[in-house]
């Protein structure tokens, strides 16, 4: 007979692994089936080592101008290998953070590959385990190379995001093929351990998902720093050798080919979505080869529901971790309140780092909708002229008529936490005037979303 669980989660990633937290918590008796190490992507090879690397990066850059602070360190000099051993210490005490946190809500770790099977059921190996209540489907993603253009990943002159965070070294040069989140991270990491980077990006700006003012500053401060930026730009061919690649690009009409040591691919993700038995349960995929999920969702085979990036976008691992509480905190009879998709903050973590909410100023163009845009420069805030930050600004579009906050964008750090009173405004809809109602602490940088809650009602008070 199988063993029987309330709830059987394929996947421990962060939808995952909160899904089977929080399903416990809830009284429910759980199964994670995981493969590899706990955490997933975000925690291995993803989100937590990445931050770290940032962090070193952003550290030899400090020092690299500690003089004007009056801090003379001496010769600076970086060495990859130890900043990669550091962050492999990091991903590893968060994945078994993770392990700690099931034994504690007492999930039961299954390890292996799990494939599902009708009648709510995964197999791993020899063993069966059935779900009395559904099973969540959260296998996640993958890197994908550009094959078609000869630039399959072969692991060692052209690279993904998984090899670069095993690097003993930083290569002499390296193209970024994408400057979505990964390509700019990366782009941002390398060029402070030494490397010669050019940025790749198809579209006509870098970072195309954010407003076009944060892609214009992004632009100008990596090209300040040293770092090619190639937008609008055709990947024509990649030709790796042994230790090169030379790679074909076009932009702008003109034809230009690259010699690096390293290609790095960034451009995108692909869902795992195969072998895990979809098709034999009836869990079908949509046109982009996302799993299809109804609004609670749940897939086109009842008692079987999707989280995460497997789900579809964003691909982002706090997304898929409200969709993990969200989906357990149905099947637990309970009435979540629902996700707000439109609401869900996106964060680059490169710097001066980027972080947004809700529409960019082109989407409200585009939607006729009447606003005005509050600003609010870095370069005008007492705190950010005495730590030295004062690339960046914060931006509020303020609804017309009722004050509606529309969109908020932020470039300079740090962004990534700056933009979280923007997201508990949009959540419980305040509005521009009830953001500067509550005082804000002088000097922070927090202050500038204040300042540009003021600016668009066209009462700005410098600082
Ligand atoms: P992405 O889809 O965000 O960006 C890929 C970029 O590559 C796009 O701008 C695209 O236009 C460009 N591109 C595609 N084909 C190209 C070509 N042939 N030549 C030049 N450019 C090309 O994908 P990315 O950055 O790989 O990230 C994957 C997922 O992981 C995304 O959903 C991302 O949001 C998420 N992620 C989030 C992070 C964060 O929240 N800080 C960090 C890293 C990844």
């Amino acid at each position: 007979m199988a063993s029987q669980f309330d709830v059987i989660i394929l996947g421990g990633g962060p939808a995952g692994y909160v899904g089977a937290i929080r399903a416990a918590q809830l009284g429910m008796s759980t199964a994670l089936v995981e493969k590899d190490k706990l955490g997933g992507v975000c925690v291995n090879i993803g989100c937590i080592p990445t931050k770290a690397l940032l962090h070193s990066a952003y550290i030899a850059s400090l020092l690299g101008h500690a003089k004007e602070f009056g801090v003379e360190p001496g010769t600076v000099k970086t060495d990859y290998g130890v900043a990669m051993q550091r962050s492999r210490k990091v991903s590893d005490q968060n994945s078994k953070g993770v392990e700690f946190l099931m034994k504690k809500n007492k999930v039961t770790v299954v390890k292996g590959a799990g494939v599902l099977q009708p009648g709510r059921k995964v197999k791993v190996g020899g063993d069966v385990y059935e779900a009395k209540k559904a099973v969540l489907i959260a296998t996640g993603s993958r890197v994908k190379g550009l094959p078609q253009i000869g630039l399959e990943i072969n692991k060692t002159t052209v690279i993904s995001s998984d090899e670069a965070l095993f690097l003993e070294k930083a290569p002499a040069s390296m193209a970024i093929i994408g400057a979505g989140a990964v390509g700019m991270e990366f782009a941002n990491i390398f060029h402070a351990f030494g490397t010669k980077v050019t940025l790749i990006e198809a579209l006509p700006r870098i970072l195309p998902l954010e407003d076009a003012e944060a892609s214009d500053t992004l632009t100008k401060s990596y090209r300040k720093r040293g770092i090619e930026v190639i937008a609008g730009a055709k990947v024509k061919k990649g030709t790796p050798r042994k230790d090169k690649v030379s790679i074909e690009v076009e932009a702008g009409g003109a034809a230009q080919t690259l010699e690096v040591a390293t290609v790095l691919m960034a451009a995108g993700r692909a869902v795992n979505t195969e072998n895990i038995g979809l098709a034999e349960c009836g869990v079908q995929v949509n046109e982009r080869g996302f799993i299809k999920v109804d609004q609670n969702l749940q897939t086109t085979a009842p008692g079987y529901y999707s989280i995460g990036d497997v789900a579809g976008p964003p691909m982002l691992a706090h997304k898929g971790m409200r969709e993990g509480v969200y989906v357990t905190e149905l099947l637990a009879g309970k009435k979540p309140h629902p996700i707000r998709y439109d609401n869900v903050p996106s964060v680059t973590y490169c710097h001066p780092e980027v972080a947004s909410i809700g529409l960019t100023e082109d989407q409200c163009k585009e939607r006729k909708l009447e606003y005005v845009p509050g600003r609010f420069p870095f370069s005008a805030s007492g705190r950010g002229r005495g730590t030295g930050e004062t690339e960046g600004f914060v931006k509020i579009l303020r609804e017309k008529k009722y004050g509606e906050i529309l969109g908020a964008h932020i470039v300079g750090t740090p962004a990534s936490e700056l933009i979280h009173e923007l997201a508990v405004a949009r959540e419980n809809e305040y509005t521009v005037e009830e953001i500067e109602l509550a005082i804000h602490a002088h000097p922070t940088m927090s202050e500038a979303v204040a300042q540009a809650a003021l600016d668009s009602l066209g009462r700005v008070i410098d600082m």
